[in-house]
């Protein structure tokens, strides 16, 4: 590193499943698209797909299995140990399908983000897809945001539309607002990283601007 370089921001990422989004960070980091490196991936579950994405890429991979916690909070008490040892500077929840207690939260708060698969304050929780295709909605998405204690209403970052089509089945409007969340998730990583966002007293900032309540809005590139 040279004198007056920032040195590479450290991410541990935290997953359930498949691990799609945590690929794309993966690629993002690789490609030098966010200045980072990730320390550790941890996952709840065992023999879950996004293990196999950190094993490929080389990245050291933990499982915390809760069912071996009698409660929730001592869960979370040794979950935010291992995290702590990694002293990263960014902790990114990617399909992470646990409740995180408010203990855990507020020891992160700050530099703990979420990826939510709709347009929130909307849909809150799980079946987001559904929820808004019986609502009658003509529009769907996803959300980046700063995690609070409050389930999936921390303080929107940026948000990306996607519409909802004539006779939208739920798998495949889930399908295509994955792929616009492999876009969002790494551009706000890369914010975060860069120091271009961050969240004060529940406000978010953008390079010093507070930004609007619901977050900024994402262009795909394809519309530029
Ligand atoms: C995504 O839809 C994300 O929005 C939600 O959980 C899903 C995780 O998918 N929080 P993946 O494991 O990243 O493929």
């Amino acid at each position: 590193m040279t004198e007056g370089q920032k040195p590479t921001s450290k991410i541990v990422v935290l997953i359930s499943g498949s691990g799609s989004n945590l690929q794309s960070i993966i690629n993002a980091c690789e490609e030098n698209n966010i200045d980072a490196q990730i320390s550790a991936v941890i996952s709840n579950k065992y023999n879950v797909k996004g293990l196999d994405r950190a094993a490929a890429a080389n990245i050291p991979s933990i499982v915390i299995d809760h069912h071996a916690f009698e409660t929730r909070q001592a869960f979370d008490q040794y979950l935010a140990e291992v995290i702590s040892g990694f002293t990263p500077d960014l902790i990114i929840l990617a399909g992470f399908m646990r409740i995180l207690t408010e203990e855990f939260v507020n020891q992160f708060v700050g530099k703990l983000i979420n990826i939510h698969p709709s347009l929130l304050p909307a849909y809150p929780g799980l079946n987001t897809h559904q929820r808004a295709i019986e609502a009658g909605d003509r529009t769907a998405g996803a959300t980046v945001h700063f995690v609070t204690p409050e389930l999936d209403g921390g303080p929107s970052i940026l948000r990306a539309q996607v519409a909802v089509l004539e006779n939208d089945t739920s798998d495949a409007l889930a399908a295509r607002v994955l792929t616009i969340e492999h876009q969002i998730y790494p551009t706000v990583a890369q914010w975060f990283c860069e120091g271009r966002i961050g969240m004060k007293d529940g406000i978010v900032f953008f390079d010093g601007v507070q930004i609007d309540k619901l977050g900024l809005l994402f262009t795909p590139q394809s519309e530029h």
